[in-house]
């Protein structure tokens, strides 16, 4: 939708920075709508590697005085990698699975003996690619099970119809349980998302609210899933909240967040005329402030910190839907004519930077703005961040440089590639390594890479 309403107005100056800035910001929305309207083939936006111009005000860390117990690396460290998968957008969706889950598996070969991390995907259906790629339905138990794929079964906020949730979600479930059923060889015990039962990840009258006002807006699930699916993953020492066109880089196989903190992306969404907009909104919702700006989507703290996160950004996205934007602006009939000052697409960015400031305000979490951990560009050619070994995940950019996803789906990149950045170190080298080798391997030899892990750990 950004792209194709962009072409009306090519007269703006200053088009290609707002244009790949919206869609690095928007390019990953789950939603039916984003999907039919901005094929990423359509897209005609002057391309460039160049990050966002716009610079967010920066804050390194802020300090909590509440006391945490920090989780020291040379223990057993029990991590997740968790994401929404929208089944019913497999043909775009699946392939970035089976290259983060390559990633994933590279990632696993240089991690500490002793730490587990998992694969977790919340999705509706147990479909046979899942199987496949051995990912079981069961919640871990310890920390020395290996690590593996997860997959619980959650109803994503667009199914939530009256007829669908009548006497308590009963039958939600039927599609999934009839899949899993025929599945012979599966005893998993079946546990599906949300548990109606529990007041602490369950509000029925939230749920509703996202229904009506959010249920259109791509992001809605992959925050929700972190504050209803908290049950599944609580056992973890820290999750990765992400998006799925991202790669999990090598450094990622010993890092972890110091001092409780929550790390997050930078996200270049924040000019002076929102972030005082979005200041005096918290002051309207009641939400505290501390001044902070430019996070970006990615999450990396404790499970708990990405609940209380979840939480707020849901109460905030809600607000600002149902009290700051008006019908023409929801139903993106603006285009990003808005864009960057005040745009719907980036509800999601507004809706954290509002959860965010007020967790921080109130000394809830302490969070510290990634610039040089989290999603860097699969178009970087430097291998500076490689050496320096900081580099935890890449994420894809709206481009149609190496690496592009567009370009990668589109079947643009072959053996060819394969073998040209075989002996490349550059982060852009590994991206294209890790995407053509999954579409090159079956899930099984997929599977069986991390199976063989654990059989080594
Ligand atoms: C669920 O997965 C099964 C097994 O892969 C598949 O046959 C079925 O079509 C899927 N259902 C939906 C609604 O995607
Ligand atoms: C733990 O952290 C210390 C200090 O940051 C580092 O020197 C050490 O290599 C780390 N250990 C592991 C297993 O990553
Ligand atoms: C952890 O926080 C304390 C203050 O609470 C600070 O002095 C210290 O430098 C921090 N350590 C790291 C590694 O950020
Ligand atoms: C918020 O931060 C900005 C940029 O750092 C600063 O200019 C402004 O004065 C701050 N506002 C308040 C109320 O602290
Ligand atoms: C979730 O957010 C709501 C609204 O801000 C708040 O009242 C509630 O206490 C929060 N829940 C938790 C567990 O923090
Ligand atoms: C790979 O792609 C290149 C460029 O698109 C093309 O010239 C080449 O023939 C392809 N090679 C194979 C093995 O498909
Ligand atoms: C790989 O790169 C290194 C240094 O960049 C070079 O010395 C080596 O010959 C290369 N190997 C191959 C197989 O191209
Ligand atoms: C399994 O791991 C061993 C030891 O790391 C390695 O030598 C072997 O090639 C691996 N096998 C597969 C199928 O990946």
């Amino acid at each position: 939708m950004r792209c194709v309403g962009l072409r009306f107005v090519l007269a703006a100056i200053g088009l290609s920075i707002f244009c790949i800035l919206v869609v690095f910001v928007t390019s990953n929305s789950r939603d039916d709508i984003h999907e039919k309207l901005s094929q990423p083939t359509k897209c005609d936006c002057p391309l460039t590697k160049d990050a966002p111009s716009i610079v967010p005000v920066l804050s390194s860390t802020v300090v909590k005085p509440k006391s945490c117990v920090e989780v020291q690396n040379t223990s057993a460290v029990k991590r997740a990698i968790v994401i929404f998968y929208p089944h019913h957008q497999s043909e775009y969706f699946f392939p970035e699975v089976r290259w983060l889950y390559r990633s994933w598996y590279e990632m696993l070969r240089s991690q500490p003996l002793t730490w587990r991390t998992d694969f977790v995907i919340f999705t509706y259906n147990f479909s046979t690619e899942f199987r496949s790629l051995g990912c079981v339905n069961r919640i871990r138990q310890n920390a020395e099970e290996p690590s593996m794929c997860r997959l619980f079964l959650y109803v994503p906020i667009q199914f939530r119809t009256s007829e669908m949730i009548k006497n308590n979600f009963q039958n939600v479930f039927n599609d999934a349980k009839r899949v899993m059923a025929s599945y012979k060889d599966m005893k998993d015990p079946f546990i599906g998302i949300p548990i109606v039962a529990d007041t602490d990840t369950f509000h029925a009258k939230r749920s509703q609210s996202l229904y009506d006002d959010l249920r259109s807006y791509g992001y809605v699930d992959s925050i929700n899933t972190i504050y209803e699916g908290y049950p599944v993953f609580k056992i973890y020492d820290f999750i990765l909240r992400t998006d799925i066109d991202v790669f999990i880089y090598r450094h990622f196989a010993n890092y972890i967040p110091k001092n409780c903190t929550l790390i997050t992306g930078g996200g270049g969404y924040g000019t002076d005329f929102n972030r005082r907009k979005l200041r005096r909104i918290a002051h309207d919702m009641g939400f505290a402030h501390a001044n902070i700006s430019g996070m970006g989507s990615t999450w990396y703290g404790s499970p708990y910190d990405g609940y209380l996160v979840a939480n707020n950004t849901l109460e905030g996205m809600l607000w600002l839907a149902q009290n700051e934007f008006a019908t023409p602006e929801r139903e993106s009939k603006l285009g990003t004519l808005m864009w960057p000052e005040w745009h719907y697409g980036v509800l999601l960015l507004y809706g954290q930077h509002l959860a965010l400031n007020h967790l921080v305000a109130t000394n809830q979490i302490r969070i510290v703005i990634g610039h040089n951990l989290l999603d860097q560009s699969t178009t970087d050619k430097s291998t500076d961040y490689v050496q320096k070994g900081t580099l935890l995940n890449l994420h894809c950019w709206h481009t149609d440089e190496r690496f592009s996803k567009f370009a990668f789906k589109m079947g643009h990149y072959n053996q060819t590639d394969l073998q040209k950045f075989k002996n490349d170190t550059t982060a852009q080298a590994y991206a294209m390594r890790m995407a053509l080798e999954s579409k090159y391997m079956t899930l099984e030899e997929l599977a069986a890479n991390v199976r063989n892990i654990s059989k080594v750990s």
